[in-house]
Formats: C-alpha cells, sequence, structure tokens
C-alpha cells in the first residue's frame, strides 16, 4: 500500500476514506481535517480561550496536540478520580497529562476530587444509593459537573473533549435503541451554552475513527495511558463498540455514515418534525400519477424508463 500523497510506503489505510498515506502525509493529514472540522461546526475561532478536558487516554492528548499544532490557546483540564485499580490508573494517567503539558510548555489544571471533597470517586460511589454498582455513572456526573464548573469560573469560551467517531456511534446507537429523543436532540459536534449556566461544548475529533486516532498518537510519539478505566470492563458502551465494529468490518464507513446521517437527519429537522406529505416535497409524479419525494419522476418510473433503454 503506497501513499496517496507521495508514493512511499503507507503507514495507515482508511478505507471508509478510500486514503493510505505515509507517516510524515499523516501527521499533516489530522490537523489539516481537524481544522477542517472546527470550521465547519463553528467550533471556535483562534481569539478564543478553549479548555481541553484530558485523561491522559490517546484521544484527548492527540486533541490538545493538534489544537496546539494549529495554534489555537488551549489549557488542560485533569480531573484526578482517585482510580487505583490496573496500573494505578488515576496516578498514571496524571502523570502522563503531567509530562505531556510539561514538554510542550502548556498549562494543565489539576482538578483533584479528593482534596476537593474529601473523598476519591470509588468512595463517593459506595455512600451513594448508586453504590452497589460500578462507579461509572457517578463518576461521569462528577467529571461533567467539574468540567462545566470550571470552564465558566474560569472564563473559557469553550470546553472540548477527545469524543471520537467510535464514541459518538456508541453513544448514539445506545440512545437510539432506548429512543431517548431528549438525548438525542443534544448530540453532537457543538452543544451550545445556555442561560442555565452550561458552557459551551466541542468535539472536534468527533469524525476520527478510534483506531486513526491511535495511529496519530503512536506516530507523533504522544506517551499516553493505554488501559481503560479499571471500571469500564463489560460496560454497555464497550459492548455496542464491538457491535459496531462488526458491521464496520463488513461495510467499511458505516460508522461514518450512520453518525453523519443522524447529524443531517437533525439539521433537516426531519427527525424532530413529522413530515407533512404536502409540504415536505412530496408530489405527484407526472409519469404515473403516485406521490413521491424524488425530483420529478418517481425512482418507479425513473427505474422503468432505464431498463426499457430508453
Ligand atoms: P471517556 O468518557 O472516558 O471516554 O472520556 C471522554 C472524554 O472526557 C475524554 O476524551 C476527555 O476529553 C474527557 N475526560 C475523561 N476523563 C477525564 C479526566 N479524568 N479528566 C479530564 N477529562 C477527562
Ligand atoms: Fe470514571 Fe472509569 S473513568 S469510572
Ligand atoms: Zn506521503
Ligand atoms: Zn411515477
Amino acid at each position: 500500500m503506497k501513499c496517496r500523497k507521495c508514493g512511499e510506503k503507507a503507514v495507515i489505510n482508511m478505507p471508509q476514506h478510500k486514503l493510505a498515506l505515509c507517516k510524515q502525509h499523516y501527521l499533516e493529514w489530522m490537523p489539516e481535517q481537524t481544522e477542517r472540522f472546527i470550521q465547519k461546526y463553528h467550533m471556535f475561532g483562534r481569539e478564543d480561550r478553549i479548555l481541553a478536558a484530558v485523561s491522559g487516554g490517546k484521544d484527548s492528548l492527540s486533541l490538545w496536540d493538534i489544537l496546539w499544532r494549529l495554534g489555537y490557546k488551549c489549557d488542560g483540564l485533569y480531573i484526578c478520580l482517585g482510580i487505583e485499580g490496573g496500573v494505578n490508573y488515576s496516578a498514571e494517567s496524571q502523570r502522563l497529562a503531567e509530562k505531556f503539558a510539561e514538554e510542550r510548555g502548556l498549562r494543565l489544571r489539576v482538578y483533584d476530587i479528593a482534596s476537593e471533597h474529601g473523598q476519591t470517586i470509588s468512595e463517593i460511589n459506595a455512600r451513594t444509593s448508586r453504590g452497589q454498582n460500578k462507579p461509572c455513572s457517578v463518576c461521569g456526573m462528577v467529571k461533567r459537573q467539574v468540567m462545566n464548573r470550571v470552564a465558566r469560573e474560569e472564563g473559557y469560551q469553550v470546553l472540548v473533549t477527545g469524543h471520537n467517531l467510535d464514541d459518538e456511534a456508541a453513544v448514539l446507537f445506545g440512545n437510539t435503541l432506548n429512543w431517548a429523543v431528549g438525548y438525542l436532540a443534544r448530540q453532537g459536534p457543538v452543544l451550545e451554552a445556555n442561560a442555565l449556566g452550561l458552557a459551551r461544548k466541542a468535539k472536534p475529533l468527533c469524525r476520527f475513527y478510534e483506531r486513526e486516532m491511535t495511529a496519530y498518537a503512536l506516530l507523533s510519539g504522544i506517551e499516553y495511558i493505554y488501559d481503560e478505566c479499571p471500571y469500564a470492563v463489560g460496560s454497555k458502551s464497550i459492548y455496542y463498540k464491538e457491535i459496531l465494529n462488526k458491521m464496520e468490518a463488513d461495510r467499511p464507513g458505516l460508522k461514518l455514515t450512520y453518525y453523519l446521517s443522524f447529524l443531517e437527519a437533525k439539521k433537516t429537522g426531519a427527525f424532530i418534525k413529522p413530515a407533512d406529505d404536502e409540504k415536505e416535497g412530496m408530489h405527484t409524479c407526472p409519469t404515473c400519477g403516485q406521490p413521491t419525494t424524488a425530483a420529478g419522476e418517481c425512482s418507479f418510473c425513473k427505474m422503468m424508463t432505464k431498463i426499457h433503454g430508453a
């Protein structure tokens, strides 16, 4: 497989984009694409102060790296949850986030749940009614709350997270299975601030596959925590990701189409408003007189014309 831009040996093949690239061109392609998505979805500008929530994982550190390379003003926020399982998960991810910031001369804010609230996530979880379960739902809620608070209190124009396409497709899958209309209405590359005190949020990596993010982190030499949170094992989101990956293997591009078609449906309003035949572009086919949404002749008539070779 050869790089499409220079003909050298490719290090990554992306069948969903019909594109293979060498290391150098891949490391250029990622920031270019990210910039394109930032513009397309009106995420933020060069003048905005951005706060990147970084977990020490490949996605959020790559995101911070890309925004830094693109010249955006971006600080990091690491939330220390106090999760000790596996490889001493929180301490190790904090070390890597700090190392990353130091190497680039970037500012990292650290918010330590235990020193701010007297208890780690695992302890808080054990004390709440949700405590019989894994701490993930408590943890998710605490993270969202802290990110929002720091972004607002410190005057950042936007909060960015490292959610990639696999994350977004899995969330979308879960939301459609439950037909969670409220969540579906709020899912997207940008979530606007609201009067109730929600900070503006953006997900600049939402169109990149997880494997593209892994490749970027490895090729650009970012040291990140390989392990997932020890509590994530057996989670629904991992289960949905596995199912989507099986479908993706048979139909490259499926995850991207799934997510982009959802965004498109939302944009046109078709997703929220039920279609009204007469107003929403239905009309009568001039050939057969049946109702159709196609422009001009209906698809049946078009097909018939084609097979009869007229
Ligand atoms: P996750 O929910 O673990 O898949 O993480 C999604 C995104 O949330 C990451 O890409 C980060 O931007 C952010 N994030 C997760 N954990 C932390 C953390 N401990 N501190 C700061 N940001 C985090
Ligand atoms: Fe919060 Fe795993 S990161 S429970
Ligand atoms: Zn090349
Ligand atoms: Zn017709």
